[in-house]
């Protein structure tokens, strides 16, 4: 048995935020931001919807598209750099809401490369034997520490959730290889002081290289060759960075997943989005071979290949 995904989905808040939105309140235009980034519009939390709300709300989906009951779970793994409170973390607030009294509970720092982190944490729980399903939330409620005077930072984030259970998937599905990554001496390009600081064209350099090597390595890991892979979900930070790493493995357009136009950057939570809009889509079928990457602040990387299905 492999150790795959049985159940998936998403949250995202009802609220709009389009550049032309922005042009209003920043000196900035729909053009550039459309250019230089892929993004439209992105979602915005009200101020009293916070990250538990969503993660929860993700949660509850993704434990309802599993069929197994809260009880069964575990271990709760929340990858967020915007929990409600620095403790009690997420993964406990939503332990709660959901009754899964059986559950260990933690939250995971690794930017927007946390939900690989929280994934592969997961998967060797179960791989080792000791656990049997573990929930894995990718959440995001960046509007609250974005300075909205930057135009470097404001025009790029976005807030939502998506969520995972992991458990046993048949013979030959489920996660194939993964390679996380860090380099603590990048991270003063991209960090939280009170507000997002961010060095764009360093951040920019390191997610084109970055991106591109671990989707090869992972390929690599699992024993398949480019032209074996179906689908490519990268983080969703912009069309620009996203596009190279496209071109790396050869893939055509349409074999990569495209959400940073509805949504913006929802750094952990943007893979698990995107993953749930393709399969809504029908662009990911049982048994695809799909490479999941993203890099983050930390500076933070993590690629998954996965043979989809349960
Ligand atoms: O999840 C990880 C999070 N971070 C990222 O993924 C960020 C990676 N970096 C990027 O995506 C890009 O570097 C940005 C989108 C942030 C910036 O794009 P760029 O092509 O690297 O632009 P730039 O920083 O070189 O700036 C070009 C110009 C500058 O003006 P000057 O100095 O040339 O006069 C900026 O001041 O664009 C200006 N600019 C803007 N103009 C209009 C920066 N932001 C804006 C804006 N609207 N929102």
């Amino acid at each position: 048995m492999g150790v795959g995904i049985i159940g998936i989905n998403r949250f995202v808040p009802d609220r709009v935020v389009t550049n032309k939105d922005l042009e209003k309140v920043l000196d900035t235009s729909d053009e550039w931001i459309r250019t230089r980034t892929g993004i439209e519009e992105r979602r915005i939390a009200d101020d009293d919807t916070n990250t538990s709300d969503m993660a929860y709300e993700a949660a509850r989906r993704a434990l309802e598209d599993s069929g197994i009951t809260a009880d069964a779970l575990d271990l709760i793994i929340v990858a967020t750099v915007t929990p409600d409170h620095p403790f009690p973390s997420v993964a406990c607030m939503i332990q709660e809401r959901l009754g899964a009294k059986n559950a260990a509970a933690m939250d995971i720092s690794a930017a927007c490369a946390g939900f690989m982190y929280g994934i592969i944490t997961g998967k060797q729980f179960i791989e080792n034997g000791d656990y049997k399903h573990v929930l894995v939330v990718g959440v995001e409620k960046l509007s609250k520490i974005v300075d909205w005077s930057d135009r470097n930072t404001a025009v790029l984030f976005g807030d939502g959730a998506g969520s995972v259970v992991l458990g046993e998937v048949s013979e030959g599905r489920g996660i194939l290889s993964f390679e996380l990554g860090a380099d603590g001496t990048g991270s003063k390009h991209l960090y939280q002081d009170e507000h997002i600081i961010m060095n764009g064209r360093e951040v920019f350099k390191f997610a084109v290289r970055q991106m591109g090597e671990s989707s090869v390595n992972v390929i690599e890991k699992a024993g398949l060759k480019r032209e074996d892979v179906d689908y490519l979900i990268p983080h969703q930070a912009n069309i620009r960075i996203m596009e190279a790493s496209r071109e790396r493995l050869e893939l055509p357009v349409e074999k990569m997943s495209k959400t940073v136009n509805k949504y913006g950057n929802t750094s952990a939570a943007s893979i698990p989005i995107s993953i749930v809009e393709d399969i809504e889509a029908g662009k990911i079928k049982d048994d695809d071979v799909i490479v999941m990457v993203g890099f983050g602040g930390g500076l933070t990387w993590g690629a998954i290949c996965i043979r989809w299905g349960r």
